[in-house]
């Protein structure tokens, strides 16, 4: 199977486990259950369940006990979503190729709809089996403490707190680390967990994950500048506007590209031990690298 067949396989199958977990449309009150779903089947990349049923084989494992961290992840993802692109925070009217949940269900209805998709998120990973070494709790413990105040949500606050101000490559780099780089090694790290990964695996992957997932946001960054909102499916060149700080503000576009490679680099090179089972992983790598969206 080619990586493009690879990545449409994993996707679906995600999404139908997504519907099957997540409360029905009509299911009252309707209004955040349709809200919830419109923001989730928008059409996403689905990224994050994908590095986290990938690790699962790369560590022996098998995607069914997989399946509920991956929804969990994308569901926690799409939460972060929601509410970066409120009025008060990032401000965007469109998200995967659609208005933006606030402008289609109102302010309100919107900080609502990310407050219920996070808290989905640890319903549904309560439900994963344990492994030998990882009791369910970890898995919950582990989540959330890449989504609270001190990783995802403290990437946030330094994100907005960064606006308009010239910060120095070390501060970045932390703001991006938190942001987007612990979800995303996190995501890898509980797929593992479900494969009963040893210490020495967890700890590879954990560094294949934060440079994979520095690298993924530099991109984004990047992609910004350089991609139009059509094949972004979100507002482009909106980081300038408002003086965000990012890559290409801070190093420019040539070193920021050499930056997003070393990065993949460095990822690639944690995943040695592995051998022929990293093989998805490293050509999610690549492929994230040379990505368009
Ligand atoms: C966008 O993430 C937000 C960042 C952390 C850069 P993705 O690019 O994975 O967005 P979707 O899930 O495909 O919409
Ligand atoms: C989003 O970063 C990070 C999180 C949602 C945690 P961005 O603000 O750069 O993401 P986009 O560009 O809006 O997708
Ligand atoms: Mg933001
Ligand atoms: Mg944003
Ligand atoms: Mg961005």
């Amino acid at each position: 199977m080619d990586l493009k067949e690879y990545l449409a396989n994993r996707a679906a199958e995600v999404d139908a486990a997504l519907d099957a977990f997540l409360p029905k449309a009509k299911e009252k009150p309707a209004t955040i259950h349709a809200a919830m779903r419109y923001s989730l089947f928008a059409g996403g990349k689905r990224l994050r369940p994908i590095l986290c049923l990938a690790a699962a084989e790369a560590c022996g494992g098998d995607f069914e006990s997989a399946m509920p961290p991956a929804c969990a992840v994308e569901i926690l993802h799409t939460y972060s979503l929601v509410h970066d692109d409120l009025p008060c925070m990032d401000d965007d009217d469109l998200r995967r190729g659609r208005p933006t949940c606030h402008k289609v269900y109102g302010e309100g209805m919107a900080v609502l709809t990310g407050d219920a998709l996070l808290t989905e998120a640890f319903l549904i990973l309560a439900q994963t089996s344990p492994a030998p070494r990882y009791p369910t709790a970890s898995y919950v413990a582990e989540l959330a403490l890449t989504g609270g105040s001190t990783k995802l949500i403290g990437g946030q606050v330094m994100d907005l707190e960064g606006e308009g101000k010239k910060l120095t490559k070390a501060q970045l780099v932390k703001i991006h680390e938190s942001k987007t780089a612990a979800l995303l090694a996190t995501s890898i790290r509980l797929g593992a967990m479900t494969a009963n990964a040893t210490d020495k695996q967890l700890e590879a992957l954990t560094i294949f994950g934060r440079a994979l997932g520095l690298a993924f946001q530099v991109i984004d960054d990047i992609l910004d500048v350089t991609a139009s909102t059509e094949v972004l499916g979100k507002t482009a060149g909106k980081d300038l506007a408002v003086e965000k700080a990012t890559y290409p503000a801070i190093l420019g576009l040539e070193k920021s590209r050499k930056e997003a490679a070393k990065l993949t680099k460095e990822a690639m090179d944690a995943l040695l031990s592995f051998g022929k089972k990293a093989q998805r992983l490293r050509e999610i790598a690549d492929y994230l690298l040379k990505r368009e969206y």
